[in-house]
């Protein structure tokens, strides 16, 4: 499998990705996630690119193909990957195709979360993380119980949220999407991997929707 998931801002890709992890076996590759790893070790690429995630701008291409291309390069890519959140421009998905055809694991399928703006306010607004295993969890679409329970970390879990899922911070990041990474549907539907999947439903029902379009491929 060697896919990768589009969608704006809370769509689900985190929590798609995860499932195919468990499912398919091939690892997850988030950009987002390595980008926060970088912050919460305060390097130098992680100071400046805490800037721009903070403000619901896009991190500096020349830092993102980097880090992709170091992650791409590690052993367990070579039976193949879920691309979450990468590429998120036309810049990057050029430099993906060539990357790849370097690499000879040329994508076999681009799935597009679709969803609503009203519905991905929402989940944005809603979604905590567990401080200690960074479960995500969502006070408005799936709470953790009352009183708030962690399968992994017991009762009381700590619950964060993401600096940039404050709601002055998402209205950026949906614009940001609307101009940059949209484009991308256009892209891939041209080049024939576009794969659409309704994104307005339960976690299970959009696996299963996910996995009908990864398998058509
Ligand atoms: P990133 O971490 O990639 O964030 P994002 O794309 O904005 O996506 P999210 O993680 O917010 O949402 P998601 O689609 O994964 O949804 P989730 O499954 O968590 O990027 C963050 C920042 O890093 C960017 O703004 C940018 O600055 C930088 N960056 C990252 N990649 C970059 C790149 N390639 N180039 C440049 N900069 C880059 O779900 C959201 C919530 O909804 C959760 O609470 C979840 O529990 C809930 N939920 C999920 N599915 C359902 C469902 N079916 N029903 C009900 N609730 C649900």
């Amino acid at each position: 499998m060697r896919i990768v998931l589009l969608g704006a801002p809370g769509s689900g890709k985190g929590t798609q990705s995860q499932l195919l992890v468990k499912t398919y076996r091939v690892p997850q590759i988030s950009t987002g996630d390595l980008l926060r790893e970088a912050v919460a070790s305060a390097t130098a690429l992680g100071r400046q690119a805490k800037t721009a995630m903070d403000q619901g701008h896009l991190v500096e291409d020349s830092i993102v193909l980097g880090m992709i291309r170091e992650r791409l390069a590690r052993a367990d890519a070579a039976n193949g990957f879920i691309l979450d959140g990468f590429p998120r421009n036309i810049a990057q998905a050029a430099a993906l195709e060539n990357l790849l055809a370097e690499l000879k694991q040329p994508l076999e399928a681009v799935v597009l979360l679709n969803l609503d703006l009203g519905i991905l306010f929402k989940r944005l607004t809603g979604r905590r993380i567990c401080e200690d295993c960074g479960r995500v969890f969502n006070i408005l679409t799936s709470p953790p119980g009352t009183p708030p329970h962690c399968e992994k970390c017991g009762d009381k879990p700590r619950l964060l949220q993401r600096p940039d899922d404050r709601e002055e911070v998402i209205g950026k990041r949906l614009e940001v999407y609307d101009a940059q990474t949209k484009p991308l549907i256009h892209h891939y539907r041209e080049n024939g991997l576009l794969r659409v999947v309704d994104a307005d439903a339960d976690v299970a029902t959009v696996f299963a929707s996910l996995q009908r379009a990864v398998q058509g491929s």
